[in-house]
């Protein structure tokens, strides 16, 4: 062995190691580029619960402007705890909300739909006497067919109906 056969094997083998590491830092670039992107996927109802969790206990309103937002607020939850019917001018739904209860059956003498009894009352009292006889309760019917916050319009647009 001699000087030239060192250097010889030396080169060979420096460039069998950068050979080496070139072929390392393929592999890691071909593998990073071919890794799939780490997906959060969040569950929207743990993201819900954990919006709940974190959300502010109550919010402070104050000035005019909070005034208004908490006027806003609580109109909103008026309007959804409200029923549908209410303020509806609409005798058939009134009518099927409410007074269907008992007068579709005709429950304790209530005079059904299209019924004898509902003509003759009717003949007896017209629109306004039984608009008053709901108004005011009648017997086992009670005031307002058991709905004060329905309008006097309501109830003769659902009298109203009950006679069509
Ligand atoms: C809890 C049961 C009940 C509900 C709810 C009810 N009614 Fe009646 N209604 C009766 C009964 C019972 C009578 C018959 C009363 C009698 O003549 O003794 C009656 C009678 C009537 C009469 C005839 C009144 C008269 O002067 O003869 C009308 C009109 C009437 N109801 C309309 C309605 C309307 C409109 C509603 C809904 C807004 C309604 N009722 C809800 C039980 C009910």
């Amino acid at each position: 062995m001699n000087q030239n056969d060192d250097s010889a094997f030396i080169r060979r083998f420096s460039g069998i190691i950068i050979g080496l590491m070139v072929f390392t830092g393929a592999i890691i670039v071909l593998a990073l580029s071919l890794r799939p992107e780490p997906t959060i996927d969040a569950n929207p109802s743990q993201v819900r619960f954990a919006e709940e969790r974190v959300a502010p206990v109550a919010g402070v309103r104050e000035g005019s402007d909070g005034q208004a937002a908490l006027a806003a607020a609580q109109a909103e939850t008026l309007a959804a705890a409200a029923p549908a019917e209410a303020g509806a001018l609409d005798g058939s739904q009134v009518y099927n909300t409410v007074c269907t209860a008992c007068h579709a059956a005709g429950v304790a003498g209530a005079p059904q739909l299209g019924s004898d009894l509902l003509a003759q009352r009717f003949a007896e009292k017209g629109l306004e006497g039984l608009t008053n006889s709901v108004i005011n309760g009648l017997n086992v019917m009670p005031p307002r067919g058991g709905r004060p916050d329905l309008t006097d319009e309501q109830l003769k647009a659902a009298v109203e109906f009950m006679l069509q």
